[in-house]
């Protein structure tokens, strides 16, 4: 009751999570037809098809013209701005962005993400931000925004993967966020900067970054047995396991991890680190299955979308706005169904205060 487990809150189109299985459906596609050989603009064909056109291209080109639009905000970056967490400074700045159900302000809201991130990365390294690039995809204009260089189609293609894997996943918390204050009729701005708010905490997106200060805690591979053990004896959750919903794997650590495999050492992935990780990521399993013998902890998506934008070259405080970059697709795509199909969510608390005098 306290986390609405097992409550059907929406009826959606948009994606299915099998917890049972380990099976993610996103728009009538399993995710391995999706991860790895989609781009993010064809995802959003799919999220969108009644707001964009079915052309892929045609998306990529609106979506190149939403990045310069947003770029105009980075001009204003001040310093109390550069001084929060990257995530924290993408809130603030998409906070400022204009609200409403246009497609316009969508497309903006969408875009957004990507150009936000790699600029406040750049402005708290004392570095100038680098222009979108019309001409690019979203993903090699995103990673182009943050080194200044061309990235390889290695490193495309791993945060191509990255985006359209995270892009929608049933009712999570950001998700309902958007939801409820999309079915207020308060815009996309809003029910965006919403779901950023949710998306954050450690129990939903906030939770690669621990997963990196683990790994560095960890050290070497042998140590992670007795590290492990010490964290579960102090009764410390492991981050990137468990999952509300699945009963199984979660289908998205398998896309993630063969999306390293493919990045391999040429698109900046460390194998000493992919080690390290796999090590982890076993011992971690077998002191779970011993400490919480009733109850499936598998390795969920962010263990290894820590290891992922890593490579990649973001730093830990910038995932959770990375991850936005992704899922901004599917709150888009449930803000507008909440609009065109659902009414204003609302539900209701038993009172169990004190009694009236
Ligand atoms: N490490 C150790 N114990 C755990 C963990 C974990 N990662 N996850 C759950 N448990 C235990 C928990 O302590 C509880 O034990 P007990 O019944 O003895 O008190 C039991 O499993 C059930 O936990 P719960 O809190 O009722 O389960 P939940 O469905 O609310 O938890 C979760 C889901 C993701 C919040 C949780 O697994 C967790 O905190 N994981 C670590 C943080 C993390 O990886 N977050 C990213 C989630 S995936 C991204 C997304 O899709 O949003």
């Amino acid at each position: 009751m306290s986390g609405l487990d097992d409550v059907i809150a929406a009826e959606t189109r948009l994606s299915e999570v099998d917890g049972l299985n380990g099976r993610l459906v996103i728009c009538g596609h399993n995710l391995d037809a999706l991860a790895g050989q989609k781009s993010f603009e064809a995802m959003l064909t799919l999220l969108l098809p009644d707001l964009l056109s079915t052309s892929e291209k045609a998306v990529r080109a609106e979506l190149a013209q939403a990045r310069l639009q947003a770029f105009r905000a980075v001009a204003r970056l001040d310093r109390d701005l550069v001084s929060l967490s990257v995530t924290e400074g993408l809130r603030a700045l998409m906070a400022r962005l204009p609200d409403g159900e246009d497609k316009s302000v969508a497309m903006l809201q969408v875009a957004a993400p990507a150009v936000f991130v790699p600029a406040l990365i750049r402005a708290k390294a004392g570095q100038e931000p680098v222009p979108p690039d019309a001409g690019r995809g979203h993903a090699a204009d995103m990673l182009a925004m943050l080194t200044g260089d061309q990235p390889s189609e290695e490193r495309i293609n791993a945060l191509d993967t990255y985006l359209v894997t995270v892009s929608d996943h049933g009712l999570n918390a950001s998700t309902f966020t958007a939801r409820v204050v999309a079915s207020t009729r308060a815009g996309y701005a809003s029910a965006v900067l919403a779901a950023l708010g949710a998306l954050k905490g450690p129990l939903h997106g906030g939770a690669p970054g621990p997963v990196l200060d683990m790994l560095d805690a960890v050290a070497t591979p042998d140590n992670a047995t007795a590290w492990l053990a010490g964290e579960i004896s102090c009764g410390e959750r492991l981050m990137g396991f468990g999952h509300r919903i699945y009963r199984a794997r979660d289908p998205r650590a398998d896309a993630l991890k063969a999306a390293l495999n493919r990045l391999g050492a040429a698109g900046g992935m460390d194998a000493g680190r992919l080690a390290l990780a796999e090590a982890v990521e076993r011992e971690a399993l077998a002191a779970l299955r011993a400490a919480k013998p009733d109850r499936v902890l598998e390795t969920n998506v962010e263990f290894f979308t820590a290891l992922l934008l890593e490579a990649l070259g973001f730093p830990r405080d910038a995932f959770t706005g990375v991850f936005a970059a992704g899922r901004v697709g599917g709150w888009i795509a449930h803000a507008r169904e909440q609009i065109e199909t659902g009414r204003l969510i609302r539900p209701q608390s038993r009172y169990v205060g004190p009694k009236a005098a």
